[in-house]
This record gives C-alpha cells, sequence and structure tokens, in this order.
C-alpha cells in the first residue's frame, strides 16, 4: 500500500502567456503545491521568472507555492520571494557558501526551508542541515530544462536519504522529487521514501492536464 503523496505541477512546462490556466488545471485537478522554477541563466544554462511572476500568482491562488531557486548569491533572492507570497523557498546547496544563514533567513522570512542537491553531489553535502530544513529538493535530473528523462539510480539515492531521516529521528523533512517524474514511475519514487513529485511535462504537455494530475493521485489509492 504506498502513502499518500503531495502532488507539485511544475509550471516550467505550462504556457508563460496564460499562467491562470496552468493555475486552473492546478485548481481542477486537485495538485496540492504549484512549483515555480526560478533560472538566472548563471546557476544553470536557462532564465525563467523572477518575483514579480510570484507575486503576480499569489494574487490568483491560495495554492501552496514552491519556489525552487536554481540561482548563484540565493541569500539576495530570499527577501524579494518572500515578500512576493512564497510558501516555501527552495536553494542549491551547491550555489551557497553558508547554507546555515540562508535556511535562517527563509525561517525567519515565515516560509519554509528548502535545500536541494543536483544529481552528481555527494548526500553528504546536505546531512548537516537537514535538522534545520523542512524540504529536501533531491533533483533527478540535470537541473535547467524540463522534459528530460529521469535518472537511472535516482531512487537509491531517495532511499537513502529516507533511511537517514529515518535513523535520525528526522521524519518531518519532506522528500520532494524533481525531474522527470512520470505516471509510469511515480509509485516507484514513492515507494522509494518521497513525499512530493514534481512533475512538468507529464503535466502540462499531456492531451488533459487536469486528468494527468488526477491520475497522478489515483496512484495512492
Ligand atoms: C528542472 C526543474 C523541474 C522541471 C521538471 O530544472 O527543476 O522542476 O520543471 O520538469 P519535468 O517534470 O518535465 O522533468
Ligand atoms: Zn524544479
Amino acid at each position: 500500500m504506498e502513502k499518500k503523496f503531495k502532488l507539485a505541477p511544475s509550471i516550467l512546462s505550462a504556457d508563460f502567456s496564460d499562467l491562470q490556466s496552468a493555475l486552473n488545471i492546478c485548481k481542477k485537478g486537485g495538485a496540492d503545491w504549484v512549483h515555480i522554477d526560478v533560472m538566472d541563466n548563471q546557476f544553470v544554462p536557462n532564465l525563467t521568472v523572477g518575483p514579480l511572476v510570484v507575486k503576480a500568482l499569489r494574487n490568483k491562488t491560495e495554492k501552496f507555492l514552491d519556489v525552487h531557486m536554481m540561482v548563484i548569491q540565493p541569500e539576495k533572492l530570499v527577501e524579494p520571494f518572500a515578500r512576493a507570497g512564497a510558501d516555501s523557498i527552495t536553494f542549491h546547496i551547491e550555489a551557497a557558501e553558508d547554507p546555515a544563514s540562508i535556511i535562517d533567513l527563509i525561517k525567519s522570512c515565515g516560509c519554509k526551508a528548502g535545500l536541494s542537491i543536483k544529481p552528481q553531489t555527494p548526500l553528504s553535502r546536505i546531512y548537516p542541515f537537514l535538522s534545520d530544513i523542512d524540504i529536501i529538493l533531491l533533483m533527478t535530473v540535470e537541473p535547467g530544462f524540463g522534459g528530460q528523462g529521469y535518472i537511472e539510480g535516482s531512487n537509491d539515492r531517495i532511499r537513502q536519504v529516507r533511511n537517514y531521516l529515518n535513523e535520525n529521528c528526522l521524519t518531518n523533512v519532506l522528500i520532494e522529487v524533481d525531474g522527470g517524474v512520470k505516471l509510469h514511475n511515480a509509485s516507484e519514487v514513492i515507494n522509494s521514501g518521497a513525499n512530493i513529485l514534481v512533475a512538468g511535462s507529464e503535466v502540462f504537455k499531456s492531451e488533459d492536464p487536469v486528468q494527468t494530475i488526477r491520475e497522478f493521485y489515483k496512484l495512492a489509492d
């Protein structure tokens, strides 16, 4: 029996000329969170949205806005995204000189704090910070683009983090998995220990995105 999880559709694969429709899809499908990918063309070779867009979305939805910052100097953007209405702010361990102070800053702004890690970075890099964060976001593709394939071996990494959290009484930390999550592999991802699934192209590039969101939740029934 699989346990319940949250789905966070990533608007990276939605129609950026009509984000209201993306929010409507999330609402109609019953998605828990809305995942917003922030890219600065420096940490990753792509450029997306900033606090203005988060603020615009905040005005149109009550859903949990999950901001995933793929940026250098993440500390500079915490307050702007918090003011814009982010519910969680996640930054990359590879981009942070002083992760502990950024975690403190995110929490002092009243947001959930997330720490993300790229597929090739040793998991041991994040372990010192797990007792202070709310979310660990495991990248299961190289960050930067939607529509890539799930990296083989990622389920092992999820299991390793799950075991570490269990062994250290840190089960209040949520494991979020981002990249290449599809209907066909979602059950394995959940069974490996994920609490939150990010799905971009699988939802927004499908013929019926509302139905696709509902199909994800049927996996947990
Ligand atoms: C990639 C982003 C992901 C992306 C996932 O850097 O962090 O959130 O939107 O897209 P899919 O689900 O298509 O792999
Ligand atoms: Zn993301």
